[in-house]
């Protein structure tokens, strides 16, 4: 039976990685989060004090750098750098900067291409990003764009903040929101930009359980 592909983009804090895993899990594909992958490349530019804005220098870093994906017996996807595990520092705040810089440079995308395509050609998968429709899987069966307002997502985000007993005032997480925004969509290498054929899903006024069923709804008949 042929694989199935579905591509999930959108800005950082629409609830992607959630609702992906989510709509994953109920249909029995694998999710990969190629954020984590940038992340943990920008983990390794970070440990290593190399400037993740300096394109010839992080290229200098790629190879040393081994990026693996594994998966628990939890089906819950892991990031290993060398050899040694880094699911949980790559979510440091500080990382995401790291992660931004690196994923800029075209020379970085082009290296982490087939990893990801790799992932599709094997499984069925639900795959989020940012360039996932439009470069990574352009022939996905099924393409979202996930989205929500600014405001929502630094709302979302200071709600979880708080939960982890790290709270940040919601002024500066909007701050940082839009500035990340910016950041992603006006890079010269793949941009994040929604793809012709992507179905948007805004979840600005939706919790998750009406999220999941939004977008249950738009891969429903294209994955039976
Ligand atoms: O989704 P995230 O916040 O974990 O992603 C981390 C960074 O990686 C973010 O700044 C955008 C970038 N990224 C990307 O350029 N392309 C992807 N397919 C996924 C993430």
């Amino acid at each position: 039976m042929k694989n199935v592909s579905i591509a999930i983009d959108g800005p950082s804090g629409a609830g992607k990685s959630t609702l992906a895993r989510a709509l994953a899990k109920k249909k029995g594909y694998l999710y990969v989060d190629t954020g984590a992958i940038y992340r943990t490349l920008g983990c390794y530019v970070r440990r290593r004090g190399a400037d993740p804005k300096d394109e010839a220098a992080v290229m200098r870093l790629l190879r040393p750098a081994k990026v693996e994906l594994r998966y628990g017996d939890d089906g819950l996807q892991r990031m290993f750098l060398n050899g040694e595990d880094v699911s949980e520092e790559i979510r440091l705040p500080e990382v995401s900067r790291y992660a931004s810089g690196v994923s800029a440079h075209p020379g970085v995308r082009a290296y982490l291409l087939d990893m990801q395509r790799d992932l599709a050609r094997k499984y069925s998968v639900v795959m989020d990003g940012r360039d996932i429709g439009t470069v990574v899987l352009p022939d996905a069966d099924v393409k979202i764009f996930l989205t929500a307002s600014a405001e929502a997502r630094a709302e979302r985000r200071c709600l979880e903040l708080q939960k982890r007993g790290t709270p940040e005032p919601l002024d500066q997480v909007l701050s940082e929101i839009v500035q990340r925004d910016w950041d992603d969509t006006h890079r010269a290498a793949a941009p994040l930009r929604q793809a012709e054929d992507a179905v948007v899903v805004d979840t600005t006024k939706l919790n998750f359980q009406e999220s999941l069923t939004a977008l249950l709804r738009a891969v429903g008949e294209e994955t039976e």
